[in-house]
C-alpha cells in the first residue's frame, strides 16, 4: 500500500509541473494573440486602459463588470439601462452580434463569430489589470 501511494505521489510530481508549464505557456500565447486581435478589431474605439480616452468606453476590468459603468462615459440608453453583467458568455454574444444582442446600442456592429478568435480576445480582456 505504501508503495502504491509513493508511486502515485511521484507520478503526480513528475507530471504536474510540466502540465502547469504547458498551461501557462498556452494561456500566454492566447493573451498575446488576443492583444493582436484587440488592436485590429477593437482598439480604434476602445482603450485597454481607462486613463487613455477613446471613442468607446475603456475595457480594463470588463470581464465580470456590470455594463455601462465607466464613469464619465456617455452610454446609449440601451446599454446604460441594460443591467447586464459582462460574463464571458455575454462578451461572446456581444462580439458575435452586438446590435442583435442589445438593440439600440451605439457600438457599430462587429461580427466576430469564430470561437477561437473570441477565446483569444477574452483571454486578453481577462488579463487587463484594473486601473
Ligand atoms: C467602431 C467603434 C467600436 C469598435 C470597433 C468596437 N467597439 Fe465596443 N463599444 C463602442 C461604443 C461606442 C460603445 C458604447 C455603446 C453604447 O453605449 O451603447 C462600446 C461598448 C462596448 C462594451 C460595453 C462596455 C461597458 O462599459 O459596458 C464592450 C464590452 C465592448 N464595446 C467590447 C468591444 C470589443 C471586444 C470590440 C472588438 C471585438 C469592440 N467593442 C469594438 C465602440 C466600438
Amino acid at each position: 500500500m505504501k508503495h502504491i501511494i509513493l508511486f502515485f505521489g511521484l507520478t503526480a510530481f513528475a507530471v504536474s509541473p510540466h502540465q502547469a508549464f504547458a498551461e501557462s505557456t498556452f494561456e500566454k500565447i492566447k493573451i498575446e494573440a488576443g492583444e493582436t486581435l484587440f488592436f485590429s478589431e477593437c482598439r480604434r474605439c476602445h482603450a485597454p486602459d481607462s486613463t487613455d480616452p477613446s471613442y468607446g468606453p475603456a475595457l480594463d476590468n470588463i470581464v465580470g463588470r456590470v455594463a455601462g459603468k465607466v464613469e464619465g462615459y456617455e452610454y446609449s440608453e440601451a446599454l446604460a439601462g441594460s443591467g447586464i453583467v459582462w460574463t464571458p458568455a455575454a462578451l461572446r454574444a456581444w462580439m458575435e452580434d452586438n446590435d442583435g444582442f442589445m438593440p439600440g446600442t451605439k457600438m457599430r456592429h462587429v461580427g466576430i463569430v469564430d470561437r477561437t478568435v473570441q477565446d483569444f480576445i477574452l483571454a486578453y480582456l481577462g488579463s487587463l489589470p484594473s486601473q
